[in-house]
């Protein structure tokens, strides 16, 4: 018979080779609008050199060089503590925050601790997110917190993740506890969807509340609930459910959102942060695609891919005739039909 903490591991690689297997096969687009239902309007005489470009973002008071950061990829095993630590040390060379995966299964087995604290070892000065569920109590979220000495917490909301799965949560009462843990915690608490979006009426409750900052996670990349629905034997098919990150970031702008946005969700190039920013997020992430790019090609790969990343969107912000984040935001994009329509039923 298995243990608790063998069974909670068992999970945590399933979800890793899951992701990475569905990445491999390139089954990440699902239904939404995707980032080619936005064009860019060419600007020809953009009178800017690729030196003017400034692609520096602020968030919580902090300056960041560059609006991408690796997002969160679970944790407490062997394996999933090595892709953390060979993402802490990416982290660390191309100077980007990093969020750690759930923490959850080391303040239940402090044993596992180690692991996670491995990544603050690795980059004693690099910007850290803690990551825990939306349960979780104000003591635990310290915790969390002084377990990798982090500078903010991720309160992940996966109600579409765990509902398909078997042994999943089936209570979600988590509004309460979010503002009375970003209220006491002594960082930035930021609200991150894993993947099926947020909607106007979830950025108005949001924004009643004392977080710092809103993780759009919206569909189009990795998908939860196919990773669970093959893990699981429930069969709870929610195939067409979710909003994508474009769709989400228009939420955002429909429900006068006021808190800083980070775009996660199928962001897999230059040109997918783009977008994400002239759509209003401050930030973007990566965890599918990354974590794809890492297990085929390497750490060295994703560094090269990621100074590829900086060049081209310094390149795209020239296009645009944008010096600057602030400037992108007043980009002009050309939308299909279907971002049309979504507009019209959604504003
Ligand atoms: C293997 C894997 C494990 C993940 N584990 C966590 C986690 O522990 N906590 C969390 O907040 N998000 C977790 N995520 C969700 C991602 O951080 C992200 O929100 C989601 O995958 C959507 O982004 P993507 O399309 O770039 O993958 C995980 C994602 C992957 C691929």
């Amino acid at each position: 018979m298995k243990n608790e903490k063998d069974i909670h591991q068992h999970r945590k690689d399933e979800h890793l080779s899951l992701a990475i297997k569905y990445w491999r096969e390139g089954r990440n687009q699902t239904s939404g609008l995707a980032f080619s239902d936005l064009r860019l309007i060419p600007n020809t005489l953009p009178e800017l050199a690729i030196d003017d470009i400034d692609l520096t973002t602020e968030l919580f008071g902090v300056r960041f060089d560059f609006p991408f950061y690796i997002e969160a990829v679970t944790g407490g095993t062997e394996r999933t503590n090595k892709i953390n630590q060979q993402f802490a040390q990416v982290a660390k060379n191309q100077n980007l925050a990093m969020a750690v995966g759930s923490q959850s299964i080391a303040l239940k087995f402090p044993e596992l601790a180690s692991g996670f604290k491995k990544v603050r070892e690795i980059n004693p000065n690099g910007f850290l997110f803690a990551n825990l569920g939306a349960g979780h109590s104000l003591e635990n979220a310290k915790r969390a917190v002084d377990m990798i000495s982090a500078d903010a917490l991720e309160i992940h909301v996966n109600t579409a993740q765990e509902l398909p799965m078997d042994e999943g949560d089936r209570s979600f009462y988590w509004l309460e506890n979010i503002n009375e843990v970003a209220t006491r915690l002594e960082v930035p608490v930021v609200v991150k969807e894993v993947g099926f979006g947020i909607s106007q009426k979830t950025f108005r409750q949001l924004s009643e509340t004392a977080i710092s900052a809103i993780n759009v996670g919206g569909n189009g990349g990795t998908n939860f609930a196919w990773i669970e629905r093959r893990r699981g034997k429930n069969g709870f098919n929610i195939d067409e459910f979710g909003l994508s990150t474009v769709e989400s970031l228009f939420e955002a702008k429909f429900a006068d959102n006021k808190k800083p946005l980070i775009a996660t969700g199928g962001i897999s190039c230059a040109q997918d942060i783009l977008k994400s920013l002239i759509l209003g997020a401050k930030m973007t992430s990566s965890a599918g695609f990354i974590l794809s790019v890492l297990m085929e090609s390497g750490s060295e790969a994703v560094e090269q891919m990621l100074k590829n990343w900086k060049q081209d969107l310094e390149k795209f912000c020239v296009l645009t005739g944008s010096k600057s984040l602030t400037e992108l935001q007043t980009v002009e994009l050309l939308y299909s039909t279907n971002t049309l329509n979504f507009i019209q039923q959604r504003k």
